[in-house]
C-alpha cells in the first residue's frame, strides 16, 4: 500500500499525473459498490460518526455488505464504534479494510497512528498548512483507491466537521456523493447544517435525507423539519439518546438502493 509519506519524495512533478491514475484507481476499486453515501454535517459533535456506524452495523446485520471510510483523519472514531476485539489488525502491509461488529469493514487512520496520535507530516514547514491538505486529500484516496473493499452494498463515509473533507471526495470520486445529514434539533446546528447542506446541493449531491440525532432530551428546537422543509427532502429518522436496534434498523429501510445482497443472489 503506497502511503501519504511518499508525497514527500524530493520530485513531486508527477504529482497531477499520480492523481489522475488514482482517481481512475479509484473508480476501479469502487465499481463493486452499489450505493456510496457520505454522513455529513456543517456542525462537529452532531453525532455523524455514530450515525454511520450504528447504521453500518444495522445493514450489515439486515444482510447488506457493507464498508465505511473514516474520512476524520486527524480525530478517527470508527474504530472505537466499530472495532471488533476478537478480529485481526489490518496492517498497512494488507490493504484490506479490518472486518468490525457485525462484520462491518472499515478503514480508519486510527488503525495507522499510535493512540490519540495526530497525523504527522513530513512536508516543509512553511508549506506545513498546504502540506497537511494535501496530505490528507492523498490519504484519503488511498483509503478508496487501495484498500481492497471488494462488492459492497453500501459504502459509508464518516466526515469531520466542515465542508474541505466533502470537496475533497467530489474531486477524487470524479462526481458528488450522495449525502446523509445529521443534524441534531437546535436552531445553531440548523444554520450550520444548512450551509452544508446548500454546498452539497451547489456541487450536485443528491440529498437522500435528515437524521435528527438526540432528540427527546435537553436540546431543543426544530431543526430537522426546518431543514426538510427547506431543501424538500425528508427526515428520515430521529434517534433518541441510546437508541434501541429498532432505530436503526428502521433508519435502514430508508435508504434508497442499498439492497440485501441476496437480492441479486451475490
Ligand atoms: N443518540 C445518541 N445517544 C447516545 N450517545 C450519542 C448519540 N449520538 C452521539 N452520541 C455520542 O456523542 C458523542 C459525539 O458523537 P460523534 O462522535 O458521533 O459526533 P460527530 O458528529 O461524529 O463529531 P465530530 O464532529 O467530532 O466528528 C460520542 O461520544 C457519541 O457516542
Ligand atoms: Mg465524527
Amino acid at each position: 500500500m503506497r502511503t501519504y509519506h511518499q508525497l514527500t519524495d524530493p520530485d513531486r512533478s508527477g504529482l497531477a499525473a499520480q492523481i489522475g491514475a488514482q482517481r481512475q484507481r479509484v473508480a476501479e476499486r469502487l465499481a463493486g459498490v452499489r450505493r456510496i453515501v457520505v454522513v455529513m454535517s456543517g456542525k462537529g459533535g452532531v453525532g455523524k460518526s455514530y450515525v454511520t456506524a450504528n447504521l453500518g452495523r444495522a445493514a450489515a446485520r439486515s444482510g447488506r455488505a457493507v464498508g465505511v471510510v473514516d474520512a476524520d483523519l486527524n480525530g478517527p472514531t470508527i474504530p472505537s464504534l466499530l472495532q471488533d476485539g476478537d478480529a485481526p489488525r489490518t496492517t498497512q502491509d494488507r490493504p484490506e479494510p479490518t472486518r468490525g461488529l457485525d462484520e462491518v469493514r472499515y478503514v480508519s487512520m486510527g488503525q495507522f497512528l499510535e493512540a490519540g496520535a495526530p497525523l504527522a507530516f513530513k512536508g516543509p514547514s512553511a508549506e506545513s498548512f498546504v502540506w497537511r491538505g494535501a496530505m490528507e486529500a492523498s490519504a484519503l484516496r488511498e483509503f478508496l483507491a487501495d484498500v481492497e473493499w471488494g462488492a459492497l452494498d453500501l459504502l459509508l463515509l464518516d466526515l469531520p466537521p466542515g465542508m474541505q473533507r466533502y470537496l475533497e471526495l467530489c474531486d477524487i470520486l470524479g462526481n458528488p456523493p450522495a449525502v446523509l445529514t445529521v443534524t441534531i434539533p437546535t436552531p445553531e446546528s440548523r444554520d450550520a447544517v444548512r450551509r452544508a447542506m446548500r454546498a452539497a446541493v451547489d456541487h450536485g449531491s443528491e440529498l437522500l435525507g435528515i437524521v435528527e440525532n438526540m432528540v427527546g432530551g435537553e436540546l431543543k428546537g426544530t431543526a430537522a423539519d426546518d431543514l426538510a422543509r427547506e431543501f424538500a427532502i425528508p427526515v428520515i429518522a430521529r434517534i433518541p439518546w441510546h437508541p434501541t436496534p429498532d432505530a436503526w434498523n428502521q433508519l435502514v429501510t430508508r435508504i434508497p438502493d442499498a439492497r440485501r445482497t441476496t437480492d441479486d443472489g451475490r
